[in-house]
Protein backbone atom coordinates (compact mmCIF):
# COMPACT_ATOMS: atom_id res chain seq x y z
CA UNK A 1 0.00 0.00 0.00
CA UNK A 2 1.28 3.67 -0.48
CA UNK A 3 0.48 6.02 1.77
CA UNK A 4 -0.68 9.17 1.27
CA UNK A 5 -1.73 12.38 3.34
CA UNK A 6 -5.74 12.43 3.01
CA UNK A 7 -6.55 15.18 5.29
CA UNK A 8 -4.50 17.87 7.68
CA UNK A 9 -5.62 20.11 10.76
CA UNK A 10 -4.19 22.39 13.51
CA UNK A 11 -4.70 24.75 16.19
CA UNK A 12 -2.60 27.53 18.18
CA UNK A 13 -3.72 28.71 21.17
CA UNK A 14 -5.64 32.08 21.07
CA UNK A 15 -3.42 34.23 23.54
CA UNK A 16 -1.25 35.78 21.12
CA UNK A 17 2.34 37.64 22.83
CA UNK A 18 4.64 40.20 20.01
CA UNK A 19 8.07 40.75 20.97
CA UNK A 20 7.27 43.89 22.09
CA UNK A 21 5.23 42.36 25.15
CA UNK A 22 8.54 39.93 25.63
CA UNK A 23 10.34 43.46 25.15
CA UNK A 24 8.83 44.81 28.77
CA UNK A 25 9.98 41.79 30.60
CA UNK A 26 13.54 41.45 29.20
CA UNK A 27 16.45 42.76 27.43
CA UNK A 28 15.29 42.26 24.30
CA UNK A 29 13.59 43.83 21.39
CA UNK A 30 11.06 43.62 18.20
CA UNK A 31 13.89 44.77 16.23
CA UNK A 32 16.17 41.96 17.74
CA UNK A 33 13.96 39.12 16.84
CA UNK A 34 12.70 40.24 13.85
CA UNK A 35 15.92 40.89 11.92
CA UNK A 36 17.90 37.37 13.90
CA UNK A 37 14.70 35.53 13.94
CA UNK A 38 11.82 36.12 10.68
CA UNK A 39 10.09 36.65 14.38
CA UNK A 40 7.08 39.00 15.36
CA UNK A 41 4.41 36.98 17.89
CA UNK A 42 4.15 33.52 18.99
CA UNK A 43 0.63 31.96 20.48
CA UNK A 44 0.92 30.91 24.61
CA UNK A 45 -1.62 28.11 26.14
CA UNK A 46 -3.35 29.66 29.00
CA UNK A 47 -4.69 26.02 29.59
CA UNK A 48 -4.50 23.98 32.07
CA UNK A 49 -1.30 21.93 32.71
CA UNK A 50 -3.01 18.90 32.48
CA UNK A 51 -4.97 20.16 29.38
CA UNK A 52 -2.44 22.41 27.51
CA UNK A 53 -0.97 19.71 24.71
CA UNK A 54 -3.91 17.59 24.87
CA UNK A 55 -6.37 20.59 24.02
CA UNK A 56 -4.12 21.79 20.87
CA UNK A 57 -3.54 18.11 19.70
CA UNK A 58 -7.43 17.01 19.88
CA UNK A 59 -8.25 20.27 18.02
CA UNK A 60 -5.51 19.87 15.48
CA UNK A 61 -7.02 15.82 14.83
CA UNK A 62 -10.66 17.03 14.70
CA UNK A 63 -10.05 19.40 12.08
CA UNK A 64 -8.31 16.98 10.18
CA UNK A 65 -10.76 14.50 10.97
CA UNK A 66 -13.30 17.02 9.60
CA UNK A 67 -11.22 17.51 6.51
CA UNK A 68 -11.42 13.91 5.88
CA UNK A 69 -15.12 13.81 6.13
CA UNK A 70 -15.71 16.49 3.89
CA UNK A 71 -14.20 14.95 1.48
CA UNK A 72 -14.81 11.36 1.19
CA UNK A 73 -18.14 11.90 2.50
CA UNK A 74 -18.86 10.11 5.95
CA UNK A 75 -21.73 7.86 5.71
CA UNK A 76 -22.31 5.28 2.53
CA UNK A 77 -22.18 6.83 -0.61
CA UNK A 78 -24.65 4.86 -3.42
CA UNK A 79 -22.69 7.08 -5.58
CA UNK A 80 -19.42 5.47 -5.24
CA UNK A 81 -20.90 2.25 -3.63
CA UNK A 82 -18.31 2.65 -0.52
CA UNK A 83 -18.34 3.93 3.05
CA UNK A 84 -16.87 6.93 3.46
CA UNK A 85 -14.13 8.19 6.12
CA UNK A 86 -15.35 7.16 9.45
CA UNK A 87 -13.30 7.60 12.52
CA UNK A 88 -13.13 3.89 12.57
CA UNK A 89 -10.76 3.70 9.84
CA UNK A 90 -8.10 5.06 12.08
CA UNK A 91 -6.56 2.62 13.29
CA UNK A 92 -3.46 3.98 14.94
CA UNK A 93 -2.59 7.18 16.29
CA UNK A 94 0.90 8.53 16.55
CA UNK A 95 1.43 11.93 18.58
CA UNK A 96 5.32 13.19 18.39
CA UNK A 97 6.03 15.56 21.66
CA UNK A 98 8.44 16.36 24.18
CA UNK A 99 6.19 18.37 26.23
CA UNK A 100 3.67 16.01 27.26
CA UNK A 101 0.90 16.85 30.13
CA UNK A 102 1.79 13.90 31.72
CA UNK A 103 4.66 11.35 31.88
CA UNK A 104 1.76 8.70 30.83
CA UNK A 105 -0.71 7.54 29.95
CA UNK A 106 0.77 8.49 26.52
CA UNK A 107 -1.01 11.85 24.84
CA UNK A 108 -2.36 9.43 21.85
CA UNK A 109 -4.41 7.22 23.91
CA UNK A 110 -6.37 10.43 25.66
CA UNK A 111 -6.63 11.35 21.98
CA UNK A 112 -8.30 8.25 21.03
CA UNK A 113 -10.57 7.94 23.76
CA UNK A 114 -11.85 11.87 23.34
CA UNK A 115 -11.83 11.52 19.62
CA UNK A 116 -13.77 8.22 20.00
CA UNK A 117 -11.76 5.86 17.74
CA UNK A 118 -12.79 2.74 18.45
CA UNK A 119 -10.00 0.40 19.84
CA UNK A 120 -6.88 2.10 17.87
CA UNK A 121 -3.26 1.29 18.59
CA UNK A 122 -2.09 4.74 20.27
CA UNK A 123 1.43 5.40 21.39
CA UNK A 124 3.44 9.00 21.59
CA UNK A 125 7.04 9.59 20.36
CA UNK A 126 10.00 12.16 21.21
CA UNK A 127 11.83 13.68 18.74
CA UNK A 128 11.84 17.90 19.83
CA UNK A 129 11.87 18.78 16.00
CA UNK A 130 12.06 16.32 14.16
CA UNK A 131 9.35 14.30 16.11
CA UNK A 132 6.55 14.86 13.47
CA UNK A 133 8.93 13.58 10.15
CA UNK A 134 9.68 10.36 12.50
CA UNK A 135 5.94 10.02 13.24
CA UNK A 136 5.44 10.49 9.89
CA UNK A 137 8.11 7.60 8.79
CA UNK A 138 6.62 5.54 11.46
CA UNK A 139 3.11 5.28 10.12
CA UNK A 140 4.53 4.97 6.55
CA UNK A 141 6.27 2.39 7.12
CA UNK A 142 3.31 0.39 9.40
CA UNK A 143 1.31 1.13 6.35
CA UNK A 144 3.49 0.00 3.97
CA UNK A 145 4.30 -3.32 5.56
CA UNK A 146 0.68 -3.90 5.62
CA UNK A 147 -0.20 -3.47 9.44
CA UNK A 148 -2.29 -0.39 9.25
CA UNK A 149 -4.18 0.92 6.57
CA UNK A 150 -4.94 4.36 8.28
CA UNK A 151 -3.06 6.27 10.69
CA UNK A 152 -3.35 9.78 12.70
CA UNK A 153 -0.04 11.43 13.38
CA UNK A 154 0.21 14.52 15.46
CA UNK A 155 2.94 16.89 15.76
CA UNK A 156 2.26 19.40 18.76
CA UNK A 157 4.64 21.04 21.72
CA UNK A 158 3.87 23.26 24.34
CA UNK A 159 7.45 24.42 24.44
CA UNK A 160 6.42 27.92 26.71
CA UNK A 161 6.06 24.82 29.88
CA UNK A 162 9.83 24.28 29.90
CA UNK A 163 10.84 27.95 28.79
CA UNK A 164 12.95 29.77 30.80
CA UNK A 165 12.56 33.23 30.90
CA UNK A 166 15.37 34.63 32.15
CA UNK A 167 17.31 33.49 28.96
CA UNK A 168 16.74 35.94 26.40
CA UNK A 169 18.73 33.08 23.98
CA UNK A 170 16.23 31.28 23.70
CA UNK A 171 12.65 32.68 25.46
CA UNK A 172 12.21 34.68 22.20
CA UNK A 173 12.18 31.57 19.76
CA UNK A 174 9.44 29.73 20.73
CA UNK A 175 5.76 29.27 20.61
CA UNK A 176 3.01 26.85 21.07
CA UNK A 177 1.02 24.72 18.73
CA UNK A 178 -0.11 21.62 16.98
CA UNK A 179 -0.62 19.75 13.44
CA UNK A 180 -2.06 16.68 12.48
CA UNK A 181 -2.66 14.68 9.24
CA UNK A 182 -4.09 11.73 8.20
CA UNK A 183 -1.96 9.31 6.34
CA UNK A 184 -3.76 6.42 4.72
CA UNK A 185 -2.87 3.51 2.16
CA UNK A 186 -7.05 2.48 1.82
CA UNK A 187 -7.82 2.28 -1.58
CA UNK A 188 -11.02 4.08 -0.98
CA UNK A 189 -8.88 7.07 -0.51
CA UNK A 190 -6.36 6.57 -3.13
CA UNK A 191 -5.44 8.96 -5.92
CA UNK A 192 -3.55 8.66 -8.91
CA UNK A 193 0.19 9.96 -8.38
CA UNK A 194 -0.09 11.09 -4.90
CA UNK A 195 1.27 9.41 -2.10
CA UNK A 196 4.80 8.71 0.20
CA UNK A 197 7.81 8.22 -1.76
CA UNK A 198 11.01 8.37 0.36
CA UNK A 199 12.25 9.48 3.91
CA UNK A 200 15.56 9.81 5.30
CA UNK A 201 16.05 10.09 8.82
CA UNK A 202 19.68 10.75 10.90
CA UNK A 203 20.96 11.71 14.44
CA UNK A 204 24.28 13.01 15.81
CA UNK A 205 23.92 11.95 19.21
CA UNK A 206 27.51 13.92 19.96
CA UNK A 207 25.66 17.09 20.05
CA UNK A 208 22.81 16.37 22.54
CA UNK A 209 24.24 18.98 25.29
CA UNK A 210 22.94 21.66 22.14
CA UNK A 211 19.68 21.76 23.11
CA UNK A 212 17.97 19.53 25.58
CA UNK A 213 15.80 19.61 28.95
CA UNK A 214 15.74 17.59 31.88
CA UNK A 215 12.74 15.11 32.08
CA UNK A 216 9.65 17.90 33.59
CA UNK A 217 9.16 15.27 36.66
CA UNK A 218 13.12 15.00 37.41
CA UNK A 219 12.63 17.43 40.53
CA UNK A 220 9.21 19.87 41.36
CA UNK A 221 11.01 22.33 43.11
CA UNK A 222 13.49 22.81 40.36
CA UNK A 223 11.34 23.21 36.79
CA UNK A 224 12.85 21.61 34.11
CA UNK A 225 14.27 24.33 31.66
CA UNK A 226 15.42 24.22 27.89
CA UNK A 227 18.67 25.21 27.19
CA UNK A 228 20.54 25.78 23.94
CA UNK A 229 23.47 26.61 22.23
CA UNK A 230 21.72 29.19 19.90
CA UNK A 231 24.77 29.39 17.40
CA UNK A 232 25.66 25.54 17.48
CA UNK A 233 22.29 24.72 16.86
CA UNK A 234 22.26 27.00 14.14
CA UNK A 235 25.23 25.67 12.65
CA UNK A 236 23.73 22.37 12.54
CA UNK A 237 20.56 23.20 10.79
CA UNK A 238 22.50 25.08 7.59
CA UNK A 239 25.11 22.17 7.36
CA UNK A 240 22.94 19.00 8.02
CA UNK A 241 19.30 20.23 6.33
CA UNK A 242 20.88 20.84 3.06
CA UNK A 243 22.92 17.51 3.05
CA UNK A 244 19.88 15.26 3.95
CA UNK A 245 17.73 16.70 1.39
CA UNK A 246 20.31 16.33 -1.17
CA UNK A 247 20.63 12.60 0.33
CA UNK A 248 16.73 11.89 -0.19
CA UNK A 249 16.56 13.60 -3.93
CA UNK A 250 19.95 11.48 -4.95
CA UNK A 251 18.01 8.36 -3.47
CA UNK A 252 14.66 8.79 -6.00
CA UNK A 253 16.99 10.13 -8.67
CA UNK A 254 15.40 14.01 -8.58
CA UNK A 255 16.77 17.61 -8.29
CA UNK A 256 16.18 20.58 -6.16
CA UNK A 257 14.28 22.02 -8.80
CA UNK A 258 11.99 19.12 -9.11
CA UNK A 259 10.58 19.67 -5.47
CA UNK A 260 7.44 22.05 -5.74
CA UNK A 261 7.79 23.47 -2.16
CA UNK A 262 9.98 22.79 1.08
CA UNK A 263 7.98 22.52 3.77
CA UNK A 264 10.48 22.80 6.51
CA UNK A 265 10.57 22.99 10.26
CA UNK A 266 10.29 26.85 11.19
CA UNK A 267 13.03 27.21 13.75
CA UNK A 268 14.81 30.82 11.69
CA UNK A 269 13.98 32.65 8.88
CA UNK A 270 17.69 32.83 8.68
CA UNK A 271 18.08 29.24 8.49
CA UNK A 272 15.44 28.79 5.86
CA UNK A 273 17.16 31.15 3.67
CA UNK A 274 20.03 29.75 3.68
CA UNK A 275 18.86 26.02 3.45
CA UNK A 276 17.35 27.80 -0.19
CA UNK A 277 21.00 29.63 -0.87
CA UNK A 278 22.91 26.52 -0.48
CA UNK A 279 20.40 24.09 -2.45
CA UNK A 280 19.91 27.07 -5.29
CA UNK A 281 16.78 26.79 -4.69
CA UNK A 282 14.34 30.41 -4.80
CA UNK A 283 13.08 31.35 -1.14
CA UNK A 284 9.34 31.33 -2.69
CA UNK A 285 9.78 27.69 -2.83
CA UNK A 286 10.23 28.14 0.99
CA UNK A 287 6.68 28.66 2.42
CA UNK A 288 6.66 30.04 5.96
CA UNK A 289 4.90 30.92 9.26
CA UNK A 290 7.65 31.34 11.61
CA UNK A 291 6.48 34.99 11.98
CA UNK A 292 3.33 34.19 13.29
CA UNK A 293 3.99 31.33 15.45
CA UNK A 294 7.84 31.31 16.77
CA UNK A 295 9.70 27.38 16.50
CA UNK A 296 6.25 25.32 17.62
CA UNK A 297 9.03 22.07 17.99
CA UNK A 298 7.06 19.13 16.46
CA UNK A 299 3.74 21.45 15.58
CA UNK A 300 5.96 23.60 13.19
CA UNK A 301 6.09 21.73 10.35
CA UNK A 302 2.07 20.04 10.40
CA UNK A 303 1.10 23.68 10.83
CA UNK A 304 2.43 24.66 8.33
CA UNK A 305 1.60 21.97 5.59
CA UNK A 306 -2.28 22.36 7.09
CA UNK A 307 -2.12 26.44 5.63
CA UNK A 308 -0.72 25.25 2.65
CA UNK A 309 -3.26 22.52 2.21
CA UNK A 310 -6.23 25.00 3.19
CA UNK A 311 -5.50 27.63 1.27
CA UNK A 312 -5.24 25.78 -1.58
CA UNK A 313 -1.40 26.19 -2.18
CA UNK A 314 -0.47 22.72 -2.41
CA UNK A 315 -1.64 21.16 -6.15
CA UNK A 316 -2.24 17.33 -7.46
CA UNK A 317 1.19 16.38 -8.50
CA UNK A 318 3.05 18.44 -6.64
CA UNK A 319 6.46 17.09 -5.27
CA UNK A 320 7.10 18.32 -1.66
CA UNK A 321 9.75 18.02 0.21
CA UNK A 322 9.40 18.01 4.25
CA UNK A 323 12.66 18.43 6.40
CA UNK A 324 12.81 18.67 10.13
CA UNK A 325 15.72 18.91 12.84
CA UNK A 326 16.52 19.58 15.83
CA UNK A 327 17.06 18.18 19.31
CA UNK A 328 19.31 15.02 19.34
CA UNK A 329 20.95 16.27 17.24
CA UNK A 330 18.72 15.10 14.29
CA UNK A 331 17.28 15.32 10.82
CA UNK A 332 15.16 13.96 8.71
CA UNK A 333 13.64 14.98 5.03
CA UNK A 334 10.89 12.83 3.72
CA UNK A 335 9.40 13.40 -0.20
CA UNK A 336 5.73 12.99 -1.15
CA UNK A 337 3.70 13.48 -4.01
CA UNK A 338 0.57 15.66 -2.90
N1 LIG B 1 17.56 40.06 22.37
C1 LIG B 1 18.63 40.86 22.30
N2 LIG B 1 19.90 40.41 22.26
C2 LIG B 1 20.07 39.09 22.28
C3 LIG B 1 19.00 38.17 22.38
C4 LIG B 1 17.69 38.72 22.43
N3 LIG B 1 16.60 37.96 22.49
N4 LIG B 1 19.47 36.93 22.38
C5 LIG B 1 20.81 37.02 22.30
N5 LIG B 1 21.16 38.32 22.25
C6 LIG B 1 22.50 38.89 22.16
C7 LIG B 1 23.55 37.92 22.64
O1 LIG B 1 23.67 38.00 24.03
C8 LIG B 1 24.77 38.44 21.93
O2 LIG B 1 25.27 39.53 22.65
P1 LIG B 1 26.85 39.73 22.87
O3 LIG B 1 27.41 39.82 21.49
O4 LIG B 1 26.92 40.97 23.66
O5 LIG B 1 27.28 38.49 23.59
C9 LIG B 1 24.23 39.01 20.62
O6 LIG B 1 22.82 39.13 20.81
C10 LIG B 1 24.49 38.14 19.41
O7 LIG B 1 24.19 36.82 19.74
P2 LIG B 1 24.45 35.69 18.68
O8 LIG B 1 24.33 34.38 19.37
O9 LIG B 1 25.65 35.98 17.88
O10 LIG B 1 23.21 35.90 17.71
P3 LIG B 1 22.89 35.06 16.45
O11 LIG B 1 22.92 35.94 15.27
O12 LIG B 1 23.64 33.78 16.40
O13 LIG B 1 21.35 34.67 16.70
C11 LIG B 1 19.96 32.88 17.48
C12 LIG B 1 21.01 33.93 17.85
C13 LIG B 1 19.58 32.12 18.73
C14 LIG B 1 18.74 33.61 16.94
C15 LIG B 1 20.55 31.95 16.41
O14 LIG B 1 21.80 31.46 16.85
C16 LIG B 1 19.66 30.81 16.10
O15 LIG B 1 18.59 30.99 15.54
N6 LIG B 1 20.08 29.58 16.38
C17 LIG B 1 19.30 28.40 16.09
C18 LIG B 1 18.23 28.28 17.11
C19 LIG B 1 17.23 27.24 16.75
O16 LIG B 1 16.82 27.18 15.64
N7 LIG B 1 16.86 26.40 17.73
C20 LIG B 1 15.89 25.41 17.56
C21 LIG B 1 16.35 24.36 16.64
S1 LIG B 1 15.13 23.22 16.36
Amino acid sequence: MIPRIIATGSAVPEKIVTNDDLSRHMDTSDEWIRTRTGIRERRISEEAPEQKLFSLSREAAERAIAMAQEEFGAEFSARTGQQGFSREDIELVIVATCTPDMAFPATACRLQDALQLGPAAAFDLSLACTGFVAALNTAAAFIQCGRYRTVLIVGADVMSRMIDWSDRNSAVLFGDGAGAAILSGDPRFSREGSGFLDLVMHADGSGTEALKCRAMYFNEAEPAREYMDGRRVFEFAVKKVPEVIREVLARNEKEPSDISLYVLHQANYRILESVAKRLSEPMEKFPHNIESYGNTTAGSIPILLDELNRSGRLEAGDLLCLAGFGGGLSYAAALLWW
